[in-house]
């Protein structure tokens, strides 16, 4: 079914799941290919700052990091809204304003904290124009299959993602929304010498929370003491962002999150992808994550 027909809405929302369409070589969720052009055309702001990812590699964590440095660690600033509202999803062009980040951001005033999972060559030109601080984060494929498989049984605005085996596969052939995850992270790695790009890995973020926020400090330009450093990775570790409703997008209804299906926050480890990989699914994805990788080296971990 076409993505356009089956989710564009009543405006109240989408209250069914999506169907992928090509946007320059790119599956994106039906309503996000029929609003390209506003998407393509967004006016960025020198001064904001943007945070992209792959799905699933530690967004929602990213950004409430840097909303708390945006506020030198005041809990209670940052629990003013929840995370959509605060850092809108640039390319999420639902007709519900609750979950449309295009018009909220149209409403906010820079700096704003932009969230996106465009691949860099789809970003909007005015974002290079502006010259606006990028944040990548990456996080090793397989635990981002396995959490995108899960989130996919949770939002019932993400395409039906089916059985295991099957969703493993169209992951590595890169059908899955927002496209290949390979191609994605390598974009990123490839300019980030060129253009103003922090590029983390969710495995640092885990393993040393404290020097990956002062890495995101220094790049955002701010200086904060040791100890508000550590409040930030105190008030942003699993746990704390779990118990916060502001950080856990509990706010989102049943009708779209699941949550009999998964939490969003739902296990936040390193590693959990050997809870769901066979020893024959490991051994392909092993043989051919070393040819798809193979013009670019970037040290992933897939335990710590
Ligand atoms: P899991 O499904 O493996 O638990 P995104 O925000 O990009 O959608 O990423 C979601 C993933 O990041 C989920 O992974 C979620 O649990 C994890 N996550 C969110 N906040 C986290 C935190 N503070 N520490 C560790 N992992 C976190």
């Amino acid at each position: 079914m076409d993505g356009r027909m089956e989710c564009s809405g009543s405006g109240k929302g989408w209250e069914t799941r999506c169907s992928l369409q090509d946007v320059q070589g790119i599956p994106l969720l039906g309503p996000i290919a029929t609003h390209w052009k506003r998407v393509e055309t967004f006016k960025a702001f020198p001064e904001d700052v943007i945070i992209a990812t792959y799905p699933k590699a530690g967004t929602t964590w990213t950004q409430e990091i840097v909303d708390l440095i945006f506020n030198h660690g005041d809990a209670d600033k940052v629990r003013r809204a929840p995370t959509h509202f605060r850092m809108p999803f640039l390319e999420m062009t639902a007709p519900n304003p609750t979950l449309s980040g295009l018009t909220q951001l149209e409403t906010m005033e820079p700096p704003r904290i932009i969230k996106t999972h465009l691949p860099i060559q789809l970003l909007p030109n005015t974002i290079w124009e502006a010259g606006c601080k990028i944040i990548y984060v990456a996080r090793n494929p397989k635990d981002s299959v396995v959490s995108y498989f899960h989130f996919d049984h949770m939002n019932l605005i993400q395409p039906e993602p089916g059985p295991w085996p099957q969703y493993l596969d169209r992951f590595m052939k890169g059908k899955l929304g927002w496209g290949s995850w390979y191609d994605h992270v390598k974009g990123y790695w490839k300019e980030k010498e060129k253009k103003n790009i922090l590029y983390l890995f969710y495995e640092d973020m885990k393993e040393y929370p404290f020097r990956e926020i002062q890495k995101i400090m220094e790049f955002l330009g701010y200086q904060l003491s040791g100890e508000v450093v550590g409040k930030i990775a105190q008030l942003t570790s699993f746990a704390a962002m779990q118990g916060n409703p502001m950080a856990n997008y509990s706010s989102v209804p049943d009708t779209i999150f699941n949550r009999q299906a998964s939490q969003f926050l739902r296990k936040g480890e390193v590693g959990d992808w050997q809870n769901h990989f066979s020893a024959e699914e490991d051994a392909a994805f092993e043989a051919h994550y070393i040819t798809a990788m193979a013009d670019c080296s970037i040290p992933f971990r897939f335990l710590i």
